[in-house]
């Protein structure tokens, strides 16, 4: 029987030798890609997701952290560093521990989700919580790899977007060619760079004749690159894309030209829309940032941008499980509470409104 080997055994060939020395995997990768009747309904398109929350730590970040952490323990590396806003340190966390290695990692004070604060402890990384916006760690993050003997896992990191173009191969693959668009949301862009990259290799020596629109979609509190200057006090409730100055802001910004696509916003409230209506109509549970892409193709759909009977893959990047409390509100919101009941019959059904 075949199981699927994790992103490194599957892309060997697609990717550097270097992150085959030593590699660490947990078998990310091999996500599936989901068709959303319900979004192609709403869209007048053909809607698929790339459900990147089945990945082993439940987000996208797993796909670079294979390659960057494979890559790290080939050169002996004993500790790894990130910034995060949440995410990317669960990722880091759980790979330097199956690689034997010390993972520290420096978060925003008080805006990362618990779902992602528990991963990272629970996976023994050495936590430090920064005065300071995910930009602030980033700085520091950086500087710190550069005097001290620590390798830096962002997507800074080229080891990392090698990992993650594997999301663009995986599509290719199971359409057969690239769709005409691909949306995703923007954060510090390394995801939107990783697609491009992959898209692009899979056309140049690979399956796919074509490549799709980027379409990349900020949170309107966090929209550097929509408004062309970095944002100093970046907000959003997505708290893992509230990033004011992105990393890889230049390679975002030719994948959007490059492929005749764009990056808009979306403010909080779409970001919750979308996300009550991948719960409640697609079935698929998201943290709110990983509604950024389909908040971002119902508003485009609503002012007649999208194309009629366009193939679209939206990326949600993380699993509702990391931020769950989102879902308990409602739209406007109120907070839901259980309704309590006796374990008798009669009355369920009448709470039911079956009798
Ligand atoms: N969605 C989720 C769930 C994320 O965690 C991130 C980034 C993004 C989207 C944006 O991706 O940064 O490649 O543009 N999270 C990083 C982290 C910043 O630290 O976990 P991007």
């Amino acid at each position: 029987a075949h199981q699927w080997r994790g992103v490194i055994a599957e892309y060997a060939e697609r990717l550097p030798a270097h992150v085959r020395e030593r590699i660490i995997t947990l078998g990310e990768g091999g996500t599936p890609l989901v068709a959303a009747p319900a979004l192609s309904e709403l869209t007048g398109a053909q809607v698929h997701l790339k459900v990147e929350g089945m990945n082993p730590t439940g987000s996208f970040k797993d796909r670079g952290m294979t390659t960057a952490v494979s890559a790290a323990a080939g050169r002996g590396a004993k500790l790894v560093i990130c910034a995060s806003t949440g995410n990317t340190s669960a990722s880091a966390a759980a790979y330097a521990a199956a690689a034997g290695m010390v993972c520290a990692v420096l978060v925003p004070d008080g805006k990362i989700a618990m779902g992602k604060l528990s991963q990272a402890i629970a996976h023994g990384a050495k936590l430090l919580q920064v005065d300071g916006n995910f930009d602030d760690c980033l700085i520091a993050a950086r500087k710190l790899a550069e005097s001290y003997p620590v390798e830096l896992v962002n997507s800074v990191n080229p080891d990392r977007i090698e990992g993650q173009k594997t999301g663009a191969f995986e599509v290719v693959d199971a359409l057969g060619d690239a769709p005409d668009i691909h949306a995703l949301p923007v954060g510090n862009a390394g995801n939107i760079t990783a697609y491009w990259q992959g898209y692009s290799e899979y056309l140049e020596s690979g399956p796919a004749t074509r490549r799709p629109m980027m379409w990349g979609f900020q949170a309107a509190g966090a929209a550097p690159i929509v408004a062309g200057h970095p944002i100093s006090d970046p907000e959003t409730i997505a708290t893992a894309i509230r990033i004011g100055n992105p990393a890889s802001w230049t390679q975002a910004e030719h994948a959007r030209d490059a492929s005749g696509g764009l990056i808009e916003a979306v403010t909080d409230e779409e970001i919750l829309a979308a996300h009550r209506i991948l719960s409640r109509d697609v079935g698929v549970f998201v943290e709110p940032a990983s509604a950024a892409g389909v908040a971002g193709i119902l508003k485009l759909a609503r002012a007649g941008r999208v194309p009629a009977g366009a193939s679209i893959v939206v990326t949600v990047t993380g699993h509702g499980l990391k931020d769950p409390q989102w879902a308990l509100r409602t739209a406007d919101g109120a907070e839901i509470t259980p309704v309590r009941i006796s374990a008798d019959v009669v009355s369920i059904a009448d709470a039911l409104e079956i009798g």
